[in-house]
């Protein structure tokens, strides 16, 4: 039975769906339970796991329509998750007595209520109505558009700005489940009964989800919040750790949250009457510091002082607030000035006036002439190591750290309202005795913090892509060393006051845990301080370690005081639904698991992506002997040496080993997705290999733009996509024969395409060039992937044949072909009638003017579409290479260029792609030869285009030339040159297609002259 998925998916929607979710940053679901790289959406997860378990059956309109009811994406769906309150005046109206005149005054809520007791008892009045009074009462909810046919008058994406996300409403309405069991034969009323329901069918129990990868938690989190069983596994800790807390620290309901955030209320209000009392973040006048910024400083040779160093001295730009250094007699340490200058001077700073760190090299404030290189200064045998003692620089070290500016806060009563008042300061004598107080209070206590494991003692792993630059840029070799005694000495205190309560709840042990690497991601040497108005409205505002995904070793930082660390707290928000389904989470190599799923859905690492095992060793060195305590069976080791990673024969192997033993661990009937996202959507296809070769087979594959603009959905304007790839165990081992693989891939792609243009006419375009291309080569993998060999080669030997450069498998030369026929069956309209005649190459220009002109940018399309139609030299053809600014030359841009006589190249450069000979080799340029496309027809016309644009759109310049170049032919020729001229003359009119407005405007004028012209 194939399921839903497997037919069809609506891509466009969860496109704008998935993009929503992650432009809500730090109000999504998951991240703020700690950092973690990659995390996929819970609404593609969702809507992955619905389409794996619902059946799809002979209409496959309603049963998009039923599909997106489950996921409350239809039109009504998304009208129900537009924003707005319900007044209290309806609640109240809709209320019963008894609850009316328990809860309500005369028209709102009783006085004194608070938003969590209100919002229970909305609920209980919700609950209480039939089906059609909670619509009545929905009606009357304000929303930002009140009337619906305006609502939907929108694009899907400009809908979405005004809604909730999915997972953040109840679920479909009564009156949609009646449609959705009706067409399903269930009788679910939530979505967790619908999950159950298919489960018992397809299963014969309640489906079992897995994640080998599991990460930050999105798969198993999700699938056990809508009812399925959960099971997800990690090699790093961290990701173990993150999962468990989102299954039973979020998924454990507001009880679990509301203990868990009492504990770290109380270990954090602890910490702060310690700060408090030791006197370190308060002053003389009241006041208590927010922020302390730091700088590195450096006496390079010849200079009798020390530089601080900064790309940048401007402090805050809300109130021109930059720092100044002089020099100062006898002393070899310049002084800070932190002062508010005129709006033309601080001009000045943002343009980096003053700026001592320049291009990787050291810049004398004093005398901008004399620079010196970073890498120098580092001196030939790179910097002093530092050893686990070290808290800060030594005496003789290259680079010294320094305090150079204090934002202080006070709040003070103003026109009888507080008012907090803040000031920039540079540190005063006492400021520095107080950072003198944080070194000895921490050096009182270092050693026995470490032994607890209260702040890290770990080393930083030596030989990492990541981690070396530790070593080389500052000499740090232990994890506590990207931290100041300050940050140290706050975090400790905050953990050993967490800790001392050691008869709390694991739930509360792991917040805890979690919460120590979330303050430590925001509080660290890696915090880079942003002055800029975007920011912070310009007060300043520190930015977190792993804003990307690096270790950036910094010159300055921004480091928060204590009261700036309160809001991270962990597991406090709210998930819309209690999480229903049982739960599990180990920590294993994806090669060891045993653990039989009914579905498995990893998202592995792939290629070039990140380097979790360095990264996350991070914070590791924070959980490591705490963890122990909280999961005595875990183990706190990243395993660096088991981790996937790279794209080499090591990676293809441990991928096949790992999805071999998923195979193993399903049964007959089960379903794989394996997601990931990478810019290069050719690079999936050795993804396929990998796959087939582990005995699984392909059933389908979509690709969901993770990343779009929301208003850029339509134009194509996408950064990446996430491509879903969907599988199913392959039962046999037939063998197949090349010569009969061709035919049906062929018929398997044109039904495919076929497929996916029919959901998409009349209504919002649900593909891109980019999706029919991946349907492409899916189709491929799904009638090749049927097979157990090929030509009576083993897929798996194939997958680790040793090839010479630019060497392909027969399996890849399939693939490629399958792309050649999607290429070839996507023509653009209006071209019908003319594309047979045309040769590869000038199907190629007009395909790629085609999806130029519907704001297609990525290069790499271009160059997906050139192998499709065998162009092997695209450059020539392109105005624009750039990544994600791809353009085609127009008649007038492309001017002489590549334009040779006919007949004087090379003959087989415009060969005719005939339904026999349809080799992809056709129609290539030959390495040293002139280009195939400059002895085309539809070069020489183009020039007849050109020729018309600069004779003022006078058309017989170009006539003569086509005549000229063609002869006799020109007769024959004439009427095709006429649909193509017709075709160009519509280009000018198109958005963002300004360039070709002349060109176009002469093909018109040229087009009547053809159709005219008389021998
Ligand atoms: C792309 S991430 C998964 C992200 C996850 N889907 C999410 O939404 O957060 C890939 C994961 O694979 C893990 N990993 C790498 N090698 C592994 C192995 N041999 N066994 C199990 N997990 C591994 C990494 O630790 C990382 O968490």
């Amino acid at each position: 039975m194939q399921t839903f998925i497997e037919t069809q998916f609506p891509i466009a929607r969860l496109s704008a769906e998935s993009y929503k979710e992650r432009k809500a940053g730090a109000s999504q679901t998951l991240t703020g339970l700690g950092k973690w790289w990659g995390r996929k959406p819970l609404v593609l997860v969702r809507a992955s796991i619905i389409g794996m378990l619902m059946p799809a059956s002979n209409d496959a309109k309603r049963d998009r329509e039923i599909f997106l009811k489950i996921l409350t994406m239809d039109d009504d769906g998304i009208w129900q998750r537009c924003k707005g309150e319900i007044p209290a005046s309806a609640w109240r109206e809709a209320a019963s007595p008894e609850v009316q005149e328990e809860f309500f005054g005369a028209r709102s809520f009783i006085h004194g209520m608070g938003d969590e007791e209100k919002a229970a008892v909305c609920a209980q009045i919700w609950e209480a109505l039939s089906s059609e009074e909670q619509l009545a009462l929905d009606a009357l909810r304000m929303r930002p558009i009140s009337d619906r046919a305006e609502f939907e008058a929108l694009t899907y994406a400009e809908r979405l700005v005004h809604c909730e996300r999915p997972e953040n409403i109840a679920g479909p309405t009564h009156t949609a489940w009646v449609e959705i069991n009706a067409h399903l034969g269930t009788t679910a009323s939530n979505l967790s009964e619908l999950v159950q329901q298919l489960g018992q069918r397809t299963f014969g129990h309640t489906p079992r989800v897995g994640d080998s990868f599991c990460g930050g938690g999105s798969i198993p989190f999700e699938a056990a919040r809508i009812g399925c069983e959960a099971f997800g596994s990690d090699l790093n800790p961290v990701a173990g750790l993150l999962t468990w807390a989102s299954l039973n620290l979020l998924g454990g309901g507001a009880a679990v949250q509301a203990e868990v955030a009492r504990v770290q209320q109380q270990a954090f209000a602890a910490a702060d009457q310690q700060i408090t009392d030791w006197g370190i973040e308060h002053n003389e006048r009241g006041e208590r510091a927010e922020t302390f910024l730091y700088c590195v400083e450096v006496k390079p040779e010849g200079c009798d002082y020390y530089i601080p160093m900064a790309p940048s001295w401007v402090v805050a730009e809300k109130y021109n607030v930059v720092t100044r250094w002089t020099r100062i007699a006898n002393s070899d340490r310049l002084q800070p000035e932190v002062l508010a200058v005129s709006d033309a001077e601080f001009k000045l700073y943002k343009e980096k006036k003053g700026a001592t760190m320049v291009d990787s090299r050291v810049v004398d404030p004093l005398d901008p002439n004399r620079t010196w290189s970073v890498e120098a200064l580092r001196g030939t045998d790179g910097l002093r190591r530092w050893t686990n003692d070290d808290v800060v620089p030594r005496a003789g070290d290259v680079f010294q750290e320094r305090l150079y500016c204090i934002r202080w806060a006070k709040t003070v009563m103003r026109n009888g309202k507080p008012k907090l008042e803040r000031r920039y300061a540079a540190p005063e004598t006492a400021d520095l005795a107080r950072e003198t107080k944080v070194q000895s209070l921490l050096r009182e206590r270092f050693a026995g913090w470490q032994q607890a494991g209260l702040i890290p003692s770990r080393g930083i792993p030596e030989g990492g892509d990541e981690t070396a630059r530790l070593y080389r840029e500052r000499g740090w070799t232990h994890w506590h060393q990207l931290f100041t005694p300050r940050q140290l000495l706050m975090l400790g205190s905050v953990m050993q006051f967490a800790s001392e309560n050691d008869d709390e709840q694991l739930v509360s042990k792991v917040a805890n845990l979690l919460r120590s690497g979330m303050m430590a991601d925001f509080l660290s040497k890696l915090c880079r301080w942003d002055p800029t108005l975007a920011k912070s409205g310009g007060i300043g505002a520190c930015i977190q370690t792993f804003y990307n995904q690096a270790f950036n070793t910094l010159v300055t930082h921004g480091s928060r005081a204590l009261t700036g660390l309160e809001a991270f707290s962990i597991g406090t928000r709210q998930i819309g639904s209690p999480v229903f389904g049982k739960s599990k989470v180990e920590l294993r190599d994806a090669r060891d698991l045993r653990e039989v799923c009914d579905i498995w859905i990893t998202d592995p690492p792939y290629a070039d992506a990140v380097n979790y095992h360095e990264l996350a060793d991070f914070f590791l060195a924070w959980y490591d002997k705490q963890l122990g305590k909280a999961f005595p069976e875990w183990t706190s080791d990243a395993r660096a040496e088991l981790a996937v990673r790279g794209d080499g024969e090591d990676f293809r192997r441990s991928m096949v080993d790992i999805y071999k033993n998923l195979a193993r661990h399903m049964p007959a009937n089960g379903l794989q997705m394996v997601m990931f996202t990478h810019q290069d959507p050719a690079v999936w296809a050795d993804l396929g290999m990998i796959l087939w070769a582990a005995g699984l087979k392909a059933t389908a594959a979509w690709t969901i733009s993770t990343e779009t603009e929301a208003a850029g959905i339509k134009k194509g304007n996408y950064v990446q996509g996430t491509v879903c790839l969907v599988l199913r165990k392959r039962a046999g081992n037939e063998p197949g024969f090349l010569d009969e693989v061709y035919p049906l891939v062929e018929d398997e792609v044109k039904r495919q395409i076929a497929s996916m243009q029919a959901l998409d006419e009349g209504g919002e375009p649900n593909f891109n060039d980019a999706d029919y291309q991946l349907a492409a080569y899916a189709a491929a993998l799904k009638v090749l992937t049927h097979y157990g060999t090929l030509d009576g080669k083993d897929v798996e030997h194939e997958v680790f044949a040793v090839r010479e450069r630019n060497a392909k498998s027969d399996f890849q030369v399939v693939i490629e072909r399958a792309l050649g026929i999607a290429c070839d069956t996507l023509i653009p309209r209006g071209l019908d009638a003319s594309w047979r005649d045309l040769s590869l190459v000038e199907r190629y220009y007009l395909r790629s003017l085609d999806i130029e002109s519907r704001g297609e940018r990525r290069k790499g399309m271009y160059e997906e579409l050139a192998r499709g139609f065998g162009v092997s030299d695209i450059r020539p053809l392109l105005k624009s290479d750039k990544a994600n600014g791809a353009r085609m030359f127009t008649p007038s841009g492309l001017a002489a260029t590549i334009l040779i006589a006919v007949g004087a190249g090379n003959s087989g450069a415009s060969g005719q792609l005939s339904s026999q000979n349809t080799s992809s080799a056709r129609g290539r340029a030959s390495a040293n030869g002139p280009h195939p496309f400059a002895t085309s027809p539809l070069r020489h016309l183009m020039f007849a285009i050109r020729e018309t644009t600069s004779a003022d759109n006078s058309p017989e310049p170009g006539r003569q030339y086509l005549r000229d170049t063609f002869g006799q032919g020109y007769w024959t020729k004439r009427e095709g040159f006429v649909a193509l001229l017709e075709w160009l003359s519509a280009l000018g009119n198109t958005a963002d297609m300004g360039e070709w407005q002349a060109d176009s405007e002469a093909s018109r004028i040229l087009a009547g002259r053809l159709r005219n012209d008389h021998a």
